[in-house]
């Protein structure tokens, strides 16, 4: 059998609720926007500590939104390059221009050194990526930054949910959060995303947006539906998504918790195998554990090991992210070149993603590491 990169989190016991659920739904015919929506927004609020949360249909919709609220008209954002596209895609969506900056080598984070180089009249705002559920510790750097030019500060969270700093929860660090429910996601509702806010002006927009610009305050009314009032789209998460995301979001201190204690079993294996090194975690955050990356000494590859993981040992790794978002094509063409961010291509070039998930047991885990161990020593000596 081989070892995934992830896998989503159901435990019978939830599969049986969510079936029960989609029943209930079903049978009471109100498919979208209704109260299993309501009541995960309330709940995934609570969960962040936000004031708001607004439930969008995908983690891309949650970041233009945040974004639209900034009017950007073609000012510009500045977002590392290493995240998944939708963070620097959101940027043009919206309407502005993503400026790339480069990252920190020990969290894989914006680095706020880079970060002030690139700030220009025309900027407007940052966005800050949890990368693989991990706080950067320059978190309090870059929003001081931010404030002192007049930036909005806003969190991708994609991969952050339970993550915290100092006791503050991710989506509830900066100017407003947005979060994934992809599969791969720490949870799921199969495609869905959040926002999180404390700002009401942002929540109201938000709930006005992602049903076609309606008047705010009219999405569960009959009166004022038919005005829009502003350019929206369809951007609404559906009740059965709702009901999936409620389900995860319940059983999800079991999965974080799961999660760490893969973290600690990967963190005591690798401390015996040379080559290799885990990143560490900042004193004060708390990390969701949404990935496990690893560093690889030079000369070593992310794609030597993990072509060979894959091929001799059946465990698939992934990437976070190879490549950045300045060697992809669509932005390697229209804007940047090689050698643009020199750290990311060194760092992300060598690190691997190791598979991490809930129901990932210790000798699972075990298993992983000696392969890596092979790995490793058979690419030294080829
Ligand atoms: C860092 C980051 N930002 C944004 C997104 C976009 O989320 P979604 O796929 O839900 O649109 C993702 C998800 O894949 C992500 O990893």
């Amino acid at each position: 059998m081989p070892i995934y990169a992830n896998q989503p989190f159901f435990p019978e016991e939830d599969i049986a609720e969510i079936n029960a659920g989609i029943s209930e739904i079903l049978r009471g015919g109100r498919l979208t926007q209704g109260p299993q929506v309501d009541r995960f927004e309330t709940e995934f609020a609570a969960f962040c500590g936000s004031r708001h949360a607004v439930a969008v249909n995908s983690g891309t919709a949650a970041l233009e939104i945040l974004l639209r609220y900034h009017q950007l008209d073609g000012g510009e954002v500045i977002v590392p390059t290493n995240t998944f596209l939708a963070s620097a895609n959101a940027v043009i969506f919206a309407g502005g221009r993503p400026v790339l900056a480069d990252i920190h080598p020990e969290t894989l984070c914006l680095d706020p050194r880079d970060l002030r180089r690139r700030i220009t009249p025309q900027t407007r705002g940052v966005i800050l990526v949890h990368i693989a559920g991990l706080i950067t510790p320059h978190l309090e750097e870059i929003r001081g930054l931010c404030r002192q030019h007049g930036l909005f500060l806003i969190e991708d969270a994609a991969h952050a949910h339970g993550a915290s700093r100092n006791g503050r929860m991710a989506g509830n660090l900066c100017d407003g959060g947005a979060f994934s429910f992809y599969p791969t996601k720490p949870m799921t509702t199969g495609e869905g995303g959040m926002i999180t806010t404390n700002d009401e002006a942002v929540a109201n927009f938000a709930r006005s947006l992602r049903c076609h610009g309606i008047a705010i305050g009219a999405e569960n009314r009959g009166d004022n539906k038919n005005l829009l009032m502003r350019l929206g789209h369809n951007w609404r998460m559906s009740e059965i998504q709702a009901l999936v995301g409620r389900v995860q979001l319940k059983r999800f201190p079991e999965a974080l918790a799961a999660r760490r204690r893969v973290g600690e079993w990967y963190q005591a294996f690798l401390q015996t195998i040379g080559g290799v090194s885990p990143f560490s975690i900042p004193d004060g955050t708390l990390h969701s554990f949404y990935k496990y990356p690893v560093l690889l000494s030079p000369p070593l590859t992310r794609e030597n090991i993990g072509r060979e993981l894959r091929a001799e040992h059946q465990v698939q790794t992934g990437s976070i992210y190879w490549p950045p978002c300045h060697l992809q094509p669509f932005y390697r063409e229209a804007m940047y070149c090689p050698g643009d961010f020199p750290v990311a291509e060194d760092i992300l070039s060598r690190t691997l993603a190791l598979p991490i998930y809930p129901t990932l047991s210790r000798e699972e885990v075990e298993l992983v590491c000696q392969a890596l161990q092979i790995a490793l020593h058979q690419q030294v000596t080829i």
